[in-house]
């Protein structure tokens, strides 16, 4: 099978995972209006073409808090991603340092991170959600101290979680629970190769990090109650302070949309943000990432670290939105399409694909490095 593009992926990954699955890892909240403004507003920024530029030698390395990176991308931290592939964030961890790009773990990942640490052999970014459970939560910053992580992203655009109705019809959350059961397990039997490699081989399906207070049979239905029960509607700058005061590295807030928020959270001492509405999964009807993005920008100043996530499918969109003042974007759905479609190897694949997207769109822009990617090469109704 021949898998060209990150659609491709897309599109394998749904013959490949149970249908709950797929449509867990694919939808967005209410009638997913912002999950489709995500692609679209990125897809309808032109750029501006330059030829005979001596673009030979170009590079898309980029450094980012201190990290050298093949590309400006990092993996965005996704809820029971490991449920992909077998052990499937240990999977992701190797392709990601192999590249090297940084990999965000998830609160909720099916791996703990110090499985993920100890198989993979490098350190992980980690992200937190503000939980109701305090102890837990500086227990967490702990271990992910311990295992090496020095780039914490602390996600606060899920006071509450979204509603999915796609997750509902799939039986992932919604009907009864015996309902639910049999729902999942004859999607499950539909796709014998997923039921053999992670269903069987891949077990525990547990959340790893937080299986110790789960207890270790904790499986999906556990996971959305624990969802729905922990995560803090009562969280405000003030929390963040704390976790500032507890976090010696570097702290970056994720799920940024407005200019103000931006400015508060550097106040606070974030070292950077992330312009992102979750991957319209939390308010429909929000802007797009993309088109929140300048203000943002415009409100921090040049010299602060901002990155964007949200739609970004190919490395055209890459630099778009380097275009439009990130310092790099995040890739959320992409890497688990490529783990579903084909393991780690396929994470591998698609940020190659992503090089080489970038490369060609930079040289016809006339860039032969990141720095060098600004407002200038967008036609000038889209800056
Ligand atoms: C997410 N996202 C997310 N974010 C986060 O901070 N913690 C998490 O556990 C999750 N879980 C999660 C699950 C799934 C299935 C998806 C699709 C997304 C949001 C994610 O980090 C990122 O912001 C978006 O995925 C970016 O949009 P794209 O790249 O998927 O379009």
């Amino acid at each position: 099978m021949i898998l060209a593009d990150i659609a491709d992926y897309r599109k394998q990954a749904r013959r490949k995972l149970p249908h709950f699955l797929f449509e867990y890892l694919d939808g967005g909240s209410f009638s997913q209006q912002t999950l489709h403004d995500n692609t679209r507003d990125l897809q309808a920024i032109k750029l501006h073409q330059r030829v005979l530029r001596e673009v030979s030698g170009l590079s898309t390395a980029t450094d980012l808090f201190g990290q050298e990176l093949a590309l400006p991308v990092v993996l965005a931290p996704v809820g029971i991603g490991g449920l992909y592939g077998r052990r499937g964030e240990v999977q992701v961890a190797r392709a990601a340092h192999a590249a090297p790009v940084p990999f965000t773990l998830s609160t909720v990942s099916a791996c703990s991170i110090e499985e993920v640490r100890e198989k993979s052999g490098a350190p992980v970014w980690f992200q937190l959600y503000m939980l109701k459970d305090r102890g837990f939560m500086k227990d967490m910053l702990a271990r992910a101290r311990d295992a090496g992580s020095d780039v914490l992203v602390f996600t606060v655009d899920m006071p509450v979680p979204g509603i999915r109705y796609r997750d509902m019809r799939s039986g992932l959350s919604g009907g009864g629970a015996l309902e639910r059961k049999i729902n999942r397990f004859v999607q499950a039997v539909l796709r014998p190769g997923w039921a053999w490699d992670v269903g069987l081989q891949g077990r525990p399906h547990t959340l790893g990090n937080v299986a110790s207070v789960l207890g270790d049979k904790a499986g999906i239905d556990a996971f959305w109650a624990w969802i729905s029960e922990n995560f803090d509607p009562s969280i405000t700058w003030k929390d963040l302070e704390e976790i500032r005061a507890l976090w010696p590295g570097k702290l970056i807030i994720k799920g940024i949309l407005s200019a103000e928020d931006a400015r508060e959270a550097f106040r606070l001492g974030a070292d950077g943000i992330v312009v992102s509405n979750h991957g319209g999964r939390q308010l429909d009807g929000a802007i797009s990432s993309i088109a929140a993005l300048p203000s943002v920008r415009q409100a921090v100043g040049p010299e602060r670290t901002v990155l964007m996530d949200g739609g970004i499918r190919t490395g055209l969109d890459i630099v778009r939105a380097l275009a439009l003042g990130a310092d790099g974007v995040m890739i959320g759905r992409p890497w688990v399409y490529a783990l579903a479609a084909r393991g780690g190897r396929g994470v591998t694949e698609i940020l190659d694909i992503l090089g080489k997207e970038m490369t060609v769109s930079m040289a016809l822009t006339g860039c032969r490095s990141i720095s060098e990617i600004s407002p200038a090469i967008l036609e000038s109704d889209a800056a």
